[in-house]
Parts: structure tokens; sequence; C-alpha cells
């Protein structure tokens, strides 16, 4: 058999993915040692160099890079009750539950249909759904028991901000970090002008109280999200001027009567808003950045009943997983829904400029959640050569480290050092390691994702020169010292597009 490394040989499943982030240290249960938390996760070493590369790439084409003025806040993740009256999610952000009588086992409703029946479920109203389990004789997973009713759980964390408990230090954890953005609004405008279009950036945690948590970091109770609102004028929704250079890039788009077409997103424009398929543009291009397989993302206009209750349009970019396809993010056009909402419930005005006008802006919102992205770059990069070898083929702009240095042999680790020295200084990502032999030591740069190996051997002290080693091509090139940090940065950049 003659390893090919370009394919795949076996596949990767939900519980090697699991196995893997835990083992090589991309992620840890919360209270680990106390039993866990449900639905929480500690980002790990690798993890949190891996948070940081999605981070940058999007940083790099959502804010830096981008045709209009976008301002970057950093909210904070408790927030009062009056927030969350306003915008509406203290009485429609919930879910249906369905609870066993037997074993008091809890369950999503509408995602146990889902399970169950192949079909989605989302935003039917509690009576269908309680139809539908009963017809079907749905039943507990766990224990075959029956099921309660189904009942509404509003989704978001309660606590109370200083020593006296009542209504008025009532507070919540967000459940979108959206909501700190519109409240910043009126003061983003004050301070910097806000003509029409402009956008508020922000990224940080989110917290749902999920009924059932599941699936690693598919469905967690502590996630984080990376948000734009985009406020233009209403017409700008639908002309929008910087979509111009993605108009020959293809998206792949299951439309809500469910014809799914791959097509340019200048033929999209008048199905799709202008607003909306920007930001499907840039999620597309930064989806592949990072090492999401393109050919597994799709984008999906949802059905007005599975909305959410701020949204009249949605386009959610969905990525296909071993286990089924899983929504990365949802974008939607907001409208004048939340800011008319802050405005009516805290008694202020929330216009900007626009032309010679003052107006309340409409708002277009991708909303990224970085979790669900992690898994996806970890399936479709994870590959298993049937014997046990497992290779982590992440673009180097996720990936831990640039580069890992080996010496072949401990004698030799004086040099090795000196040469982890130096690339770090330059500016490099450097993994030093000593253990083993180097056939293992490559095996273990393999696993973690480091791109390249460079090894100090005997001949590095004669004359000078080091062998950098391709993860993925597995091929070698022989190196001077001298140049070393430079050919390293050469083959990256190679690598990234
Ligand atoms: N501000 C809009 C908003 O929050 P959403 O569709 O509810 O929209 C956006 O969430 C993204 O956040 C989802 O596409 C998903 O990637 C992520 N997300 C939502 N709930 C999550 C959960 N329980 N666990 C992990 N990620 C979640």
């Amino acid at each position: 058999l003659i390893f090919n490394p370009s394919k795949k040989i076996s596949m990767v499943t939900i519980d090697d993915v699991v196995r893997h982030a835990l083992e090589r240290g991309f992620f840890f249960p919360t209270a680990e040692i106390y039993g866990g938390l449900a639905g929480a996760y500690e980002y790990g070493p690798m993890g949190v160099r891996l948070l940081e590369g999605i981070v940058n790439e999007r940083r790099k084409r959502f804010v830096f890079t981008v045709d209009f003025p976008v301002y970057e806040i950093h909210g904070s993740p408790l927030l009062p009750r009056a927030v969350f009256e306003a915008s509406g999610h203290l009485e429609k952000f919930n879910d249906p539950m369905v609870q066993c009588k037997s074993c008091k086992s809890v369950y999503r409703a509408d995602k146990l249909i889902e399970e169950k029946l192949g079909i989605d479920a989302e935003g039917l109203s509690l009576e269908e759904i309680g139809k539908i389990i009963k017809e079907n004789d749905i039943r507990c997973p766990r224990c075959g028991g029956e099921l309660s009713e189904p009942r509404r759980f509003n989704l978001m964390f309660k606590t109370y901000v200083g020593p006296v408990i009542d209504e008025s230090s009532e507070a919540y954890l967000r459940p979108e970090t959206a909501q700190n953005i519109f409240i910043a609004f009126r003061r983003v405008v004050n301070v910097f002008g806000g003509s029409l279009p402009f956008a508020i950036a922000q990224r940080g945690e989110a917290y749902r109280n999920e009924i059932s948590p599941r699936r690693f970091l598919i469905r967690l109770r502590v996630f984080r999200q990376m948000e734009v609102e985009l406020f233009t004028a209403p017409e700008q929704v639908r002309e929008f001027s910087p979509l111009e250079r993605f108009y020959d890039r293809k998206l792949r788009v299951l439309r809500k009567e469910g014809k799914e077409e791959e097509a340019r997103v200048r033929d999209l424009r008048g199905k799709i808003p202008d607003t909306i398929l920007y930001y499907a543009a840039l999620e597309s291009e930064l989806f592949e950045a990072i090492g999401i397989d393109p050919n597994k993302i799709r984008f999906r206009e949802i059905p007005e009943h599975a909305r959410p209750h701020y949204s009249s349009f949605n386009l959610d970019a969905e990525v296909e997983l071993s286990f089924g396809r899983v929504e990365v993010a949802g974008n939607a056009y907001r409208t004048d829904y939340d800011l008319k909402r802050h405005a009516e419930h805290a008694g202020i005005s929330m216009e900007a400029n626009y032309g010679n006008k003052r107006i309340v802006p409409h708002v277009t919102e991708p909303s990224i959640g970085i979790e669900r992205l992690i898994y996806a770059i970890l399936e479709h990069n994870l590959e298993d050569d049937g014997r046990g070898r497992k290779v982590l083929r992440l673009k180097p702009s996720v990936a831990p480290y640039d580069v890992a240095v080996f010496p072949l042999v401990k004698k030799l680790r004086p040099k090795a050092l000196e040469i982890r020295r130096m690339l770090s200084e330059s500016g490099l990502r450097v993994r030093y390691r000593d253990k083993g032999k180097i056939g293992k030591m490559y095996a273990w740069a393999d696993m973690i994702g480091i791109p390249l190996a460079v090894t100090v051997d005997y001949d590095t002290l004669k004359d000078g020169t080091v062998t950098i080693r391709d993860r993925d091509t597995r091929e070698q090139e022989r190196v001077h010292i001298r140049d070393l940090a430079d050919r390293i940065r050469e083959i990256l950049k190679n690598n990234r597009s």
C-alpha cells in the first residue's frame, strides 16, 4: 500500500474528532475534575491558537478590508432586564421542551422530532409539536417512557446584580452579542458621525441555557460569536455597491422553495437582498481560508416560520458534517426592528445620517458561531490512514504553530534551541520538542496540525543547513540557517491560498 497523503483513507466520525480534540489539547471539559458542566468546554493551548487564527482571518475580511467604516466594540456579557424586554428575547427567545414522565430526562422537542422522523420541526407551534409526538408515538430515547406535553422554555440565564433580589436588579447573560451593538449605536453615531452605511462589529461570548446541549461543540451553553451589524438606509439593502467585487463569486444556495443551485452572486441579486449576499460572499471566502471544505458549504434561505423573531429574511450558512448539515452562521435582515424597539423602550432617538436626512437605519447581520466552525475545521481536516496514524491538515492561518523544531538526537539540542530562538525572534510561532525518535516527533507535529518541521542534524554543525519537512507532501528540502525564516514564511504564504 502506497501512502497517498492527499487521499483520505477512512471516514472521520464525531467520536474521532472529540477524542482528538481532547487528547491533543484543543479542548478540555469545563470543571472536568468535578464531573464537568454540560454544554461548556475550555479551550486548551492548541484550541486557543486555533481560535486566534479564526478571529484574525475574520477580522481581516469583515473589519479591515471593507469599503465602509466598521467600528469594533467589546461589550459586557451581562446586561439588564430592560435590554431583553426591548429586544423581545424575554418574550420570544424560547424553545419547545418535553420531559420523560418516567426517567425525567428533558429534550428539545423540535430536535427530537427531527432526529426521529427526519423532518424540520423548527418554528412549529406547541400544538403541532404535541400532535406529531402523539401521532408518531415518539418516546423517551433513554428509557422508552411516555413524554409530557411540550412547553416553552426561555433560554436566557438569569441572575441579579447587587445584593437586592427583585425585578429592578434582574440581569441576563446575553444570548447573542448583537444587543451590545444596538445599545451602543447612539454613542457610536455621536462620537464618530455615523453616516450610512457603517457597521459595528463585535466578538465575544454568548450564553444560552440550551435544553439539551449535545454533539460536543455544536450545541453549547457557553459559546462565542463573531457578529457584525451593518446599518444602511432601507434602499441600500437591495442596492449595495460594495457587493460589486463579489459579483462573479459562486455560492451554493438552497432557496426556500426547495431549489438548490450554484449561482454567481450577480445572478442571485433581486432574489436575495444585496447586503445579505455581501456577507454570504465574505463568509464563503472566510470559511475556505480557514480550511472548511468548499464543497461542503451551502447557504439556506430560512422559511418564515423558522426565522428568528426579529428577522424578515435569513440566509444561513450551513456546513456538511459526518452527522448531517449544521448551521454555522445566521445572516439576518433585522430591518429597523431592534433600533425602533430600543428607541421606544429607552425613550431616545436611534437615528443616523443619510444624505441630508436623519433616519432609523435598517440592519443586516452576519452572526458566525466560532465553535461550530472549529468543529467543522477539525472534522474536515483530520485524516486517518486507517492504521491509527492521524494527520490534522490545518491551514497555516489556523495552525497552532508555524513550525516545529526537532534535534535528530539529544546531543544536537543546543544547536536546535539556538535555531528555535532565532525563528521565534523573527516572529514565527515555534514549538520545540526533543522527545523520542524523529519519526515519532513528526507524527506528533502532524497530529496537532503544525504545517512544517525543521530538523537539526549532524550536517547542521558542519555546513549550517537544516531540513524543512512539509506536513502535507512529506517532502523535505535542505536550507541554510540564514535563509530559514524567510523560506518558512514563503512556504506558509503559498499554503495560505
Ligand atoms: N444574533 C443572531 C444570532 O445569534 P443565531 O442563529 O441564533 O443568531 C448565530 O446564532 C450562530 O451562533 C449560529 O449560526 C451558531 O453558529 C452559533 N450558535 C448559536 N447557538 C449555539 C449553541 N448553542 N452552541 C454553539 N453555537 C451556537
